[in-house]
């Protein structure tokens, strides 16, 4: 399971398998040494290996944006977790999931009205640098900074951040109620009202002084986090995205990845101008967006769906990309695989991984049908079990 433990085998072969190759499904077997694929081939093996019994092979899922080692860290409210366990939980419910390479969305910036994270960045940074350090973790971990654009202490937090850990991934959010997630008010009455037990009047003034104060604050601060992210090739993505005007800003500061545009314009501009659309895997199980945007099977049904994301359930990424076929009758069950493989390494520049093809990284997932709903029974991250 460790990397410096047991030592896994060097070489093995998977045969009986459905393997789910980027175009294409065939019955066959797979080759894998020193932890890459060698060799890839229909009907029976060469020589035998692990009976797969028929059980579908796909490659290791590629998560970009999931906020659940917060609900490791901090399970209720006040309450926080030893940080190392939290994230060694986290972890094995990443892999359980067939998750082979993740990018922990950690939220950088204080939003005074949410649940804030704060300085406790730096406390998760420091779990998961020792995890990697140590290689205890089962998936390989890339930080992905979920910034709060109009945050007061957004730009200095990434700043000391980026000085001392590897960030793969920015994404700018600005979750000020009248736009982009929350346009519809309404939305924001639900989600900060009874989340926080405020009257209406109180979230009408809390609206008012909000767009005041964060027109401001996005004037200075976007600015420089695309400057961070430029200087250090980081990889930039934008957050709920709405009008085509929102598209153009994000092009126009080399966004690369639209995390979950709120309309289909929206989606359709990012698509236009050669940015990645992600949709959140919970969107498209549940039927709808939670907050009252576009659904991803509507992006899907319109062929604007580039990428799942997990987002808040880590399993809901394996459910979604098996389901996805069965919501949109246009998209193949390998189309819809590479929602959650190829697709994001692509967006990401992990050229190394993705799919099944002789060359790439043994991360593989061995995946049971039961009725509909994927069983995840074994997990190879560069060809070492680890789930
Ligand atoms: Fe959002």
């Amino acid at each position: 399971m460790l990397k410096d433990a047991a030592p896994h085998p060097e070489s093995f072969v998977l045969e009986n398998a459905r393997l789910v190759l980027p175009d294409a499904i065939v019955h066959g077997w797979l080759a894998v040494a020193r932890g890459a694929i060698v060799q890839i081939g229909e009907g029976a093996a060469p020589e035998r290996g692990i009976d797969c019994g028929g059980d579908t092979i796909i490659p290791g899922l590629i998560e970009l944006h999931t906020d659940h080692l917060e609900s490791h860290y901090a399970p209720r409210p006040k309450v926080r977790w030893h940080p190392l366990g939290a994230a060694l939980a986290y972890d094995a419910q990443i892999a359980a999931s067939g998750i082979t390479t993740v990018f922990d969305s950690l939220r950088a910036g204080t939003d005074p009205d949410g649940d804030a994270m704060g300085r406790e960045l730096f406390t998760l940074a420091e779990a998961i640098d020792e995890g990697r350090r140590h290689r205890l973790f089962r998936a390989e971990h890339f930080t992905h900074l979920r910034c709060e654009v109009p945050a007061r202490d957004v730009v200095e937090l990434v700043e000391n951040y980026a000085a001392i850990y590897p960030v793969a991934m920015i994404s700018l959010m600005d979750h000020t109620p009248g736009q982009r997630q929350f346009r519809d008010l309404t939305q924001y009455f639900v989600y900060y009202g009874r989340k926080h037990g405020k009257t209406d009047a109180q979230v009408e003034a809390q609206v008012a002084e909000k767009q005041r104060v964060n027109a401001d604050l996005v004037a200075q601060n976007r600015p420089a986090l695309v400057a961070i992210a430029r200087s250090r090739g980081i990889t930039l993505a934008s957050h709920d995205d709405t009008t085509v005007a929102d598209v153009r800003e994000s092009h126009e500061s080399g966004v690369l990845i639209a995390e979950f545009p709120t309309t289909i314009e929206a989606a359709q501009a990012s698509r236009d101008c050669g940015i990645t659309v992600m949709m959140g895997a919970p969107n498209l199980i549940r039927g709808g967006s939670h907050s009252g945007n576009v659904a991803a099977h509507t992006l899907a049904e319109h062929g604007l769906l580039d990428v799942l994301s997990s987002d808040y359930v880590p399993a809901s990424l394996m459910m979604a990309a098996f389901a996805l076929p069965g919501r949109v009758s246009s998209i193949t069950l390998p189309e819809a695989i590479r929602t959650v493989t190829l697709n994001p390494a692509r967006a990401t520049g992990l050229n190394d991984r993705g799919a099944i093809e002789p060359g790439l990284r043994a991360d593989l997932v061995r995946v049971r049908l039961s009725g509909e709903t994927p069983v995840v029974r074994q997990v190879w991250r560069a060809g070492e079990r680890v789930a």
